[in-house]
């Protein structure tokens, strides 16, 4: 018989700094999925482990709870090495929407599970959902059966998919209690373990706009989830990119999802093309298409360029009752009742574009969720007219804004013109990619 504890204890215990037994960590993640603890009494546990953190056999005890509250789905009658790809989040981040289609029709399947809006970050199922129709709820037998269709699948956590992860990571979002190497790792790592895959990429972001601001917790944090994908036998290839200002132009979920359609026609902005070729070229490489990440790279372009991954776009999408009108016809997306622009007040260079900032001013004006219930507005969001690096003179637009209350866009204002710092001096380029990590170790990476 399963024991059961005082979970007042337990937080105290937490509280207190004290170390946590591994049958104690598992008690709380199996009461809490079962609705046998309260969301106030999970929060205040989150917040004292953020604070004091898990030790290594409680970071273990962790994950392997969230993976075993549900099910690991075994894929193995769909032919080919499976492989998914899952970012730590960032702003403007939307790269999953390209890289899917794009390595699912070089002949990789790719099983992907992803999440919704998280703190600053905007999430994958947002953005599909801004499409309308776009399903992403399924049962276990609609996601096999789309996966072995189409070779590619893009579904929220079904019940049986790591249900705790499902719950906490809602819980999360609304308490402050993001950026934590051991939740996140065991957050991402219960949902990719889970969802049938063989292999792994993961973009470990750092900088403004990450969970990690530091590069240094962001290596930490790439070598805790290479270490967990290979202690459970799945080739893991992480990269450290940087976040230090938002991925792309749009920020929201249709606009995000606009870029994409531009991207998958190769138009898309300079480094969403770069970043979302690496990461598909290493799907393609992981996946056994290609002979090394290079080849993938070449092959991840050639896929974008002869229009088989948009072909596969527009494929899943239809299959997932999504409006393939609009991704045809993008213009014709409804627009929201209000446009502000934020424009230089001096001549200069945009020195820095604080990408946190940016990102909680996206949530304010709709894109995102303060509370857990909260509606997203779709076609609300953020686009930037300029980038760190750009010359501007003054009275130029550095951004656009799209929202449906009126009542947000003086303070949103403000907050952006904190975010944007212009100098007289052009800043040094930073790169897009600092480093890969994988079971070989870190080292240094260019792009
Ligand atoms: N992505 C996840 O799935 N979980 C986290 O905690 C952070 C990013």
């Amino acid at each position: 018989m399963e024991q059961k504890y005082n979970i007042v204890s337990l937080i105290r215990k937490k509280r207190e700094r004290k170390s946590l037994s591994a049958n104690e960590i598992k008690y709380i993640i199996k009461a809490y999925t079962h609705n046998e603890i309260e969301d106030y009494q999970v929060s205040a546990f989150l917040m004292a482990a953020f604070l004091n953190g898990l030790n290594n056999e409680e970071s273990a005890a962790f994950t392997e709870s969230m993976l075993h509250s549900g099910i690991i789905v075994d894929l193995s009658e769909i032919p080919g090495i499976k492989v998914d790809k899952h970012s730590t989040g960032g702003v403007g981040d939307k790269l999953s929407l390209i890289l899917a289609p794009v390595v699912a029709s070089a002949g990789v399947p790719v099983p992907m599970i992803s999440g919704r809006g998280l703190g600053h970050t905007g999430g994958t199922l947002d953005k599909l959902e801004s499409i309308p129709g776009f399903i992403v709820d399924m049962d276990l037998d609609r996601y096999k059966e789309i996966i072995a269709k189409h070779d590619l699948v893009l579904a929220g956590q079904t019940k049986e998919i790591a249900p705790a992860d499902k719950k906490l990571y809602a819980l999360r979002d609304v308490t402050a209690t993001v950026e934590s190497i051991p939740l996140i790792a065991g957050s991402i790592m219960s949902k990719k373990l889970a969802e049938g895959i063989d292999a792994l990429v993961l973009d470990v972001k750092y900088g403004s706009g990450a969970f990690m601001k530091s590069l240094d917790d962001a290596i930490q944090l790439a070598e805790t989830l290479v270490g967990i994908g290979e202690q459970f036998g799945k080739k893991t290839i992480a990269f450290l990119t940087n976040m230090n200002q938002p991925l792309g132009n749009a920020i929201g979920n249709w606009i995000e999802v606009k870029e994409c359609i531009d991207a998958m026609h190769g138009t898309g902005p300079d480094d969403i093309m770069k970043l979302s070729n690496l990461l598909s070229g290493t799907m393609i490489y992981l996946g056994g298409k290609a002979d090394s990440i290079e080849e993938g790279i070449r092959i991840s372009e050639q896929q974008i360029q002869n229009g088989e991954a948009f072909a596969k776009w527009l494929d899943i999408v239809e299959e997932q009752h999504g409006d393939t009108d609009l991704i045809r016809n993008p213009e014709k997306y409804p627009e929201t009742g209000h446009r502000f622009e934020l424009k230089a007040d001096q001549d200069g260079y945009i020195n820095s574009m604080d990408s946190f900032e940016i990102g909680m001013a996206s949530l304010e004006l709709g894109a995102g969720r303060r509370t857990k219930e909260e509606h997203i507005d779709p076609a609300a969001g953020i686009m930037l007219k300029k980038k760190v690096g750009d010359k501007i003179s003054k009275g130029e637009t550095i951004l656009e804004g799209f929202t449906n209350k009126a009542d947000m866009i003086e303070t949103v204002t403000d907050m952006l013109r904190g975010a944007v710092a212009i100098t007289s001096e052009a800043p040094a380029p930073e790169p897009l990619v600092s480093h890969i990590c994988d079971s070989e170790g870190t080292r240094a990476f260019e792009l």
